[in-house]
């Protein structure tokens, strides 16, 4: 058997333990499947006394994840802390310069500095490997890279669930989400939208060859939407997803990832909990679905362990799929797919209150195709429209009108109907 395959792991919380329970678990799998031992040579957190519940007195600790990453006994830096700048950024960047491959499962990361590091690893002939920050354990990076590289990629679509857990609030909801390791660690991250957007980027950067281009996605958070319009949207027939769209248009890149509501029989309605899915369109091989845990322990140090294995087979993709220094820089354009939307307002209770916004969606062109109309609450009522397509410059203007007529209360909930 060849010479081991030396680790050096930064960051020992969810993804972290489960790769060293996965590598401790099945040491004899993956030394028959790569043909050599893959071991852990050092770890490195933040805090050294903490009790992880695995045994981590055989790997030396480094309390600085840049010592690690520099280390002579370190073949493969694993990058497992997260965040965008600090510890991250600088260990990765010694890794590379120490002439190491990389794995991380850091989509902020690559969204902000991906195209920089890409090229520096590939400068010296090495690679950084990334499964593990998009899609959890669906292994949608290897999809694109390898089997599906033959193909002119039309459109990626990017489904998240974790909006509608029937009943339950948010703050239930992401508790629960959080005890089991799906949330980030800065909830924002997952509530803003923006987590979910630094993956999109980067599948829009291996799919159409651009570098990745995180400030152009148009980003809509589910931070607006109340348990209220869950249970509506219930009511009507639909459940809310977040959707993120990629796809190269003759005006340029479009990217785009919002909370979208999807009929509740189809198969994007019926997702459950933290599961993920991925529909890619190649040309030629039409449309392609991948579906599985998004998030967690097992299914992140999954996605991990499958790159680490790559390399160990010696088995090298370019970063991107295509060598750093040939991909675009890509024009962004703004998604102009028309859509049916679902509006909630919250309308005061004065004679003529609902022609004056009818007027308003008139104006911009904006037919009605449903609307309801809500018990009282004090002085006002909630009123739920659902739109015929409609563009979203459209819908922009008529929620700006809705401002200016003095009978709508506090900013309007938009939500995109996706047909899918
Ligand atoms: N959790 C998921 O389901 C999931 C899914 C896909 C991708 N990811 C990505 O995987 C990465 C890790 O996520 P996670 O959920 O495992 O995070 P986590 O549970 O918060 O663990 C982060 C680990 O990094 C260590 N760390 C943080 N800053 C450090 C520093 N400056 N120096 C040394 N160690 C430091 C922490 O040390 P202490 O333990 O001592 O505090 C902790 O062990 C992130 O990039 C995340 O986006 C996570």
């Amino acid at each position: 058997m060849s010479q081991p395959l030396r680790l050096g792991i930064a960051g020992l919380g969810t993804v972290g333990i489960g790769v060293v329970k996965i590598i401790r678990n099945h040491a004899e799998l993956l030394a028959q499947r790569t043909g050599r031992p893959i071991v852990i040579t050092a770890v490195s957190a933040r805090s050294k006394g903490k009790d992880r519940g695995v045994p981590l007195g055989d790997y030396a600790w480094e309390d600085d994840p840049v010592a690690l990453a520099r280390r002579e006994d370190v073949d493969v830096f694993v990058e497992l802390m997260g965040g965008s700048e600090g510890a991250a950024k600088d260990a990765t960047e010694a890794a590379i310069a120490s002439g190491k491959d990389v794995v991380t499962a850091n989509k902020a990361l690559l969204a902000h500095h991906g195209q920089a590091l890409a090229l520096a690893a590939e400068a010296t002939g090495h690679v950084i490997r990334f499964e593990a920050a998009v899609a959890g354990g669906i292994p949608v990076i290897k999809a694109l890279t390898e089997g599906l590289a033959a193909n002119e990629i039309g459109r990626v679509n990017y489904i998240l669930t974790r909006m509608e857990n029937a009943g339950l609030t948010y703050e239930e909801a992401f508790n629960e989400a959080d005890g089991l390791g799906y949330l980030e660690a800065d909830p924002n991250l997952d509530v803003g939208g923006i987590d979910a957007g630094h993956k999109l980027s980067l599948l829009a950067a291996i799919a159409f060859g651009t570098q990745v281009d995180f400030p152009s996605v148009e980003l809509e958070g589910i931070g607006a939407i109340t348990i209220e319009d869950i249970h509506q949207a219930a009511d009507m027939g639909y459940k809310i997803k977040l959707l993120g769209v990629a796809q190269m248009t003759g005006r340029g890149l479009e990217q785009r990832m919002s909370p979208c509501l999807v009929p509740d029989t189809s198969p994007l309605g019926q997702l459950q909990g933290g599961t993920n899915m991925v529909v890619l369109e190649g040309d030629s091989v039409g449309q392609i679905v991948l579906r599985g845990a998004g998030a967690g322990e097992g299914p992140t140090a999954s996605a991990v362990m499958g790159d680490v294995m790559d390399i160990a087979r010696g088995f090298r993709v370019s970063t991107f799929g295509q060598p750093a220094t040939t991909l675009r820089k890509a024009r962004a354009a703004r998604a102009a797919v028309p859509a049916p939307y679902y509006l909630r307002l919250q309308l005061q209770d004065k004679p003529g209150a609902l022609a004056k916004v009818a007027r308003v969606l008139g104006e911009a062109g904006i037919s009605i195709d449903r609307m309801r109309q809500y018990g009282h609450q004090d002085t006002t009522a909630p009123v739920l429209i659902v739109t015929h397509k409609t563009t979203r410059s459209s819908l922009d203007e008529a929620l700006s009108g809705m401002a200016t007529t003095g009978v709508v209360e506090g900013a309007p909930v938009a939500i995109r109907i996706e047909s899918v």
